[in-house]
């Protein structure tokens, strides 16, 4: 069975259980916002487990379902828990659901994580846009054979990140009084914490963030004409900045301090992006 061939298969059945009314976006929820899910209207849940072809998730504290329904009177679906790379699933694999939400016809994605703060200038518990990225490893979700449905080999990623869709963040954090970095996230396979060493080179490179997703998903948005925004939690400063070193804790307690506003913001967002 060729990609597309399964990716119709999953976006069919994703449908076959939300119904054929328009998704207005999706939502990727990183660690921390998985909650939100939980407050969509006339919800539908369908967990990866039952759709073909679909990934399962495996990290402690990440769900693996989707949740389809309403917030803020817009029609968005939910992915409560995403794949990433250090939990050994290929970049491919990484992105199928994306591309499965494309397929059925979905055309915003919103994509949120935690990083690390790499920007002295700003601190653990910021909330940060993501303005654009930097990925230096040679693996691509896109690496193999390109189904011509789901977009050109080569394609233009100066608009990965939309333009519209950051205006329209920034107007939402401003409205709701929500302090909110732009910023350049950069993409480190993990499952280990950048060095030091590591978060040197990623601010002289220009980053502002440091984090383990988001970025593979992004590349494959783009390929299919999606309109993306991402906004990372910086739940800790990155490596080195602090005479202190990191935990998973760390993330999860700032993750949890932040949430009220995070979710006020992206309620906003939901609400605006338009
Ligand atoms: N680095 C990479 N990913 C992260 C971090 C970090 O410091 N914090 C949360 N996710």
């Amino acid at each position: 069975m060729t990609l597309i061939e399964k990716l119709r298969e999953s976006a069919a059945f994703i449908t076959s259980k939300t119904g054929p009314e328009k998704i207005d976006l999706a939502i990727v929820l990183g660690s921390g916002l998985g909650d939100l899910a939980d407050s969509l209207e006339k919800s539908v849940i369908v967990d990866y487990h039952d759709i073909p072809h679909f990934p399962v998730s495996t990290v402690p504290g990440h769900k693996g379902r989707l949740v389809c329904g309403y917030l803020e009177g817009r029609r968005i679906l939910c992915m409560q828990g995403r794949f990433h790379f250090y939990e050994g699933w290929s970049m491919q694999e990484c992105v199928y659901p994306i591309q499965t939400f494309r397929v059925m016809g979905i055309e915003k994605l919103f994509l949120t994580n935690a990083a690390g703060c790499v920007n002295k200038d700003w601190n653990a518990g910021d909330l940060m846009l993501i303005d654009d990225h930097i990925k230096l490893d040679a693996d691509s979700p896109l690496r193999g054979q390109n189904p011509d449905e789901l977009g050109p080999r080569f394609f233009d990623m100066t608009e990965a990140w939309n333009p519209e869709a950051k205006d329209v963040a920034i107007a939402a954090a401003r409205e709701a009084g929500i302090t909110l970095r732009k910023g350049v996230y950069m993409y480190f396979g993990g499952p280990q914490f950048e060095t030091p060493a590591e978060v040197r080179m990623a601010r002289t490179l220009g980053a502002d963030a440091a984090g383990m997703s988001t970025v593979p998903e992004a590349i494959a948005a783009s390929q299919m004409g999606m309109k993306t925004l991402g906004i990372s939690c910086l739940t800790n400063m990155a490596a080195g900045i602090l005479a202190q070193k990191l935990s998973h804790e760390e993330v999860l307690e700032t993750g949890e301090k932040v949430k009220g506003s995070f979710i006020t913001l992206v309620r906003k967002i939901v609400k605006t992006w338009k």
